[in-house]
């Protein structure tokens, strides 16, 4: 736990918890006094997340399940509510990205992606948001992708630029219940989304060329930033799309 509890007696979902930056969110939150409502399919990995959270003193509810499945979003909101009696912040950090030459791409792999980066997103806010009250944060893991365009990648551009204006219209409809709704951008992140690419020659190279700063960011580097969308430090803060890419989109 850190001194500082940035978000202490608030109550987050976080989907995407049991890997990459969804874990380092949880962990991140629950240093800063927030209880967790963790949500990805795998239990071993949630479970492996819940112990370190609660070895540091923090308190986790894990819910494995298929997020894409239309049901699954109320059913985490109405089970984090259970487990901790409010509901203060929301993350869908939970996605896909299969990248593909545009005339390879299948309907499949396009509708598995806009269901589970874009579909679940906006049932897990409608789910959500009956519950939340003034000072809460809803925060949608967006990408570079949504700002700029990806090589060999449409269909999930089109799922990163569908989060980026669904964050800006919910927005306008929430900031007048003093309800705060972001997009936080990450740019190249080490996880294991990337690690079959990471793994071919020349690719780490090849990013770490096209970003100013020269290398690939780490899960808690936009950990840091969602704790600040999630804070009262964020007051202020709505229907932004916080970018921390390492500056890939300031060519
Ligand atoms: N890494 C990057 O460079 C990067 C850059 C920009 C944006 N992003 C975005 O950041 C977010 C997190 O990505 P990451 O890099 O942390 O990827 P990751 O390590 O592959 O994590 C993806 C997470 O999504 C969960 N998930 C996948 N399908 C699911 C489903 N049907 N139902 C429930 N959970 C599901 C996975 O859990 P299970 O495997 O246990 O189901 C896992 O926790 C994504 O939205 C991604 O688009 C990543």
């Amino acid at each position: 736990m850190n001194d500082s509890q940035r978000l202490l007696d608030k109550v987050a979902i976080v989907t995407g918890a049991s890997s990459g930056i969804g874990a380092a969110i949880a962990q991140a939150f629950a240093r800063e006094g927030a209880k967790l409502g963790l949500s990805g399919r795998e239990e071993t990995r949630l479970t492996d997340v819940a112990k370190r959270i609660e070895s540091d003193g923090g308190a986790a509810h894990i819910l494995a399940h298929d997020l894409a499945a239309d049901e699954e979003p109320a059913r985490l909101v109405k089970e984090a509510i259970e487990a901790f009696g409010q509901l203060d912040v929301v993350v869908h950090s939970a996605g896909l990205f299969e990248p593909q030459p545009f005339l390879e791409t299948s309907l499949e792999s396009f509708d598995r992606q806009f269901a589970l980066n874009v579909r679940a997103g906006f049932l897990l806010a409608q789910a959500a948001v009956p519950h939340l009250s003034e000072g809460a944060s809803l925060v949608f893991i967006g990408s570079i992708a949504g700002h700029v365009a990806f090589r060999n990648s449409v269909a999930y551009c089109g799922t990163k630029g569908a989060v980026e204006l669904m964050t800006k219209a919910l927005c306008t409809e929430l900031a007048p219940l003093g309800i705060r709704v972001n997009a936080l951008a990450p740019g190249n992140i080490r996880t294991a989304m990337n690690e079959p690419f990471r793994a071919e020659p020349g690719y780490e190279d090849g990013v770490n060329d096209l970003t100013p700063a020269g290398r690939f960011g780490e899960p808690e580097e936009i950990a840091e930033a969602a704790v600040f969308l999630a804070s009262d430090a964020a007051s202020f803060v709505h229907g932004s799309s916080l970018l921390v890419d390492g500056g890939w989109t300031a060519w």
